[in-house]
Parts: C-alpha cells; structure tokens; sequence
C-alpha cells in the first residue's frame, strides 16, 4: 500500500515482537499477551511511534528546502523530542512550542525528560501558557510566521505528526509489518491494543488492519481525555489516509476507542494506572508511562480481567514508547 511514498529511514527496520508470558500467566494465562516494541525501534534519542510517522514526511519536508522543523506538543512531549532528533539528524534547526498541557506536581518537570533531551539536541523550546488540545494551535502558528520573520523557512509539523497529509501512512506500515511477522511466526493476533490521543497511530493500524477484516480488532484506549474530539480526529486521518493509500471505506464504527482509562485529565496517572505501570515493570521488566503507555496498559489488564477478549484469543500490545516522561513523575515514584 505504501510502494508509492518516499519513505526515509529513521528506525532499525521491523521491530519485536515479545510474548509477555508473566503477565499472561498473572492474568489467567486465557488470553495471550504479546508486545510490538515500537519503543525500541530506533536509536535517535530512545525513538517511539513518531518516527513511523516522520519517516514519510521527512522527504516532504527535505524536498520543501526548509531549514527548520518547527512542531508543538506538551512540556513532556515525546513527539516534540522525536522531532528535535531528527532534525539533529537532518542537519536542520528546530523550533519546538511546548504547551502547560498537564497540570504536574513535579519541581523538574519541565527541566528533565523529553524537554531536557530536546534542549540537548539542540532545539529551541519556548514554553507556552495554554492548556490541552489536540486541534492545530496559534502558538504554531505563530510559531511558523517567527521563522519566517528571521528569513528561515520553516516546516510544519502538527501534534503528534497526526494532521499532516502523510501523518497516518507509519502505521499503514506497522499493519504490513505484523501481518509479514504472523506469518513467520504461525500466528494471527486476534487483537491489537494502542494508546490514542493525536490520532494518526491508531488511523494508520485502522486502514492497514482495514485490508484484512481487522480494523474493529484496533482497540483504541484513549488517553487524551477529550474523547469525542479524538473519536473525529482518528476517523477524519483514517478517512484520508486510505483515500491516500487507495485503500477501503473507513466507516465511524470500524475507530473502536475505549474512553474508561483515560481520567482523571490528560498526563495525570490515576492509581490504577500507576499499578499497571509497576505490574507490567515487575513482571516484565517492561517501562511504561503515566501519559500514555501506562494508561493502554491499564486498558488492556482490565479488559483481559472483565473477559473483553474472548478465550484463546492472542492481543497484541502496541508499545509506542514514552519512557522519557517518566522523569517528570520522580515524586509520584519516589517510593517505586
Ligand atoms: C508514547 C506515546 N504513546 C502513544 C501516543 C499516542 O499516539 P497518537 O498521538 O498518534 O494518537 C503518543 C503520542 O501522542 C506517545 O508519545
């Protein structure tokens, strides 16, 4: 599907596939776990699902001869770090707008973590007042006119690479990539968990799953808050990626997004996410984040627990990445 995009190469290549058999034995052992590391896919600056994303926007952005990125996200962005890396690695500036998304606690929130990696790698990070939203922002926009205005020229990438024309091709490719990896395992996942919040990870697996019946098996947990806006916002890329991609009609109900897991607000773990967080590092050695990976890696324990999937069924969770922030939360862990 993806043949006729200039892709280029960020990540290692196919990531792993691992069994979680700890934590399919703790659960019952009736549903078996498995974990696509997307986390591990890269070495630019600990990688994470962005690059998917980047890796068919990047020669859009090179073939505009721009010479800076210039993105937005939240203080602990991962995206916006994702970002910075690559524009390291494209030998670009980088203009970085990092948003008061999460109401935090922790003293070195925005000095540690994705921020602290971006500002190693060169970017520069303006700190902006305004809340949560996924939708485009002025501060970008205003963001792009500032690099105009001192004669650069600026690319233009949204939240979370999502609502861009080739936001949601990465994960039309991540679709390619399990179906090649069942095969030569002998395997069929009957389900795939993903964290959703911008929306383009989740289009991308709905319209590559889509080419093979599965695209109401993507179980989206949302962690944005927002639910309704995220809902619309995964359906329109999905809509237009498949366009894209001349793949097939994505209908409202094929976006399945779970809202139960995302409380209390965007960035701010409830408890029950921060014992799946240590349930799934004790048992697995396997680091998730309050913002995101945390939150579908609650989702998906309660939903083995309340008997969503059926016996036998084999679910795959799609680890997208995110550590970094964890460094924001040192009090919430003080203790483990
Ligand atoms: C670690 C991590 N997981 C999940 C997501 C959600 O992906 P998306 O924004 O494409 O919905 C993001 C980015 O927002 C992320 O950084």
């Amino acid at each position: 599907m993806l043949s006729h995009f200039p892709r280029y190469p960020l990540t290692y290549g196919p990531t792993p596939i691992e069994h979680l058999s700890r934590l399919t034995k703790h659960l019952g052992g009736a549903v078996d776990i498995y974990a696509k590391r997307e986390d591990c896919n890269s070495g630019l600056a600990f990688g994470g699902n962005k690059l998917r994303k980047l890796e068919y926007i990047v020669p859009d952005a090179i073939a505009s001869n721009a010479d800076t990125l210039v993105s937005i996200g939240g203080v602990q962005s991962n995206h916006t770090r994702m970002v910075a890396a690559v524009a390291a690695k494209l030998g670009m500036k980088c203009l970085l707008i990092q948003e008061s998304w999460v109401p935090h606690e922790d003293a070195v929130y925005d000095r540690v973590g994705n921020i602290m990696l971006s500002r190693i790698m060169g970017a520069e990070t303006r700190l902006v007042d305004e809340g949560f939203d996924i939708g485009i922002r002025e501060s970008w926009k205003a963001a792009l006119e500032e690099v105009r205005a001192r004669g650069g020229k600026p690319y233009a990438i949204p939240a979370g690479a999502s609502v861009h024309r080739l936001g949601g091709l990465g994960y039309v490719g991540f679709a390619e990539e399990v179906r090649a990896q069942e095969a030569a395992m002998g395997l069929r996942f009957d389900y795939v968990v993903v964290c959703t919040v911008t929306g383009s990870t989740h289009a991308g697996m709905v319209v590559g799953f889509a080419a093979d019946g599965r695209a109401r098996n993507i179980i989206g947990i949302d962690a944005s808050c927002t639910l309704t806006q995220t809902r619309a916002q995964v359906l329109g890329i999905a809509r237009n990626t498949s366009a894209l991609v001349g793949g097939k009609d994505i209908a409202e109900d094929d976006i399945v997004l779970l809202g139960d897991y995302a409380y209390p607000v965007y960035g701010v773990p409830s408890q029950a996410t921060l014992e799946a967080i240590r349930l799934c590092a004790r048992l697995e050695g396997m680091i998730t984040d309050p913002v995101y990976e945390g939150k579908s890696m609650q989702g998906m324990i309660d939903l083995v627990r309340k008997g969503f999937f059926p016996p036998g069924s084999k679910v795959l969770y799609a680890h997208l990445g995110g550590a970094p922030a964890l460094n924001g939360y040192s009090y919430t862990f003080r203790n483990g």
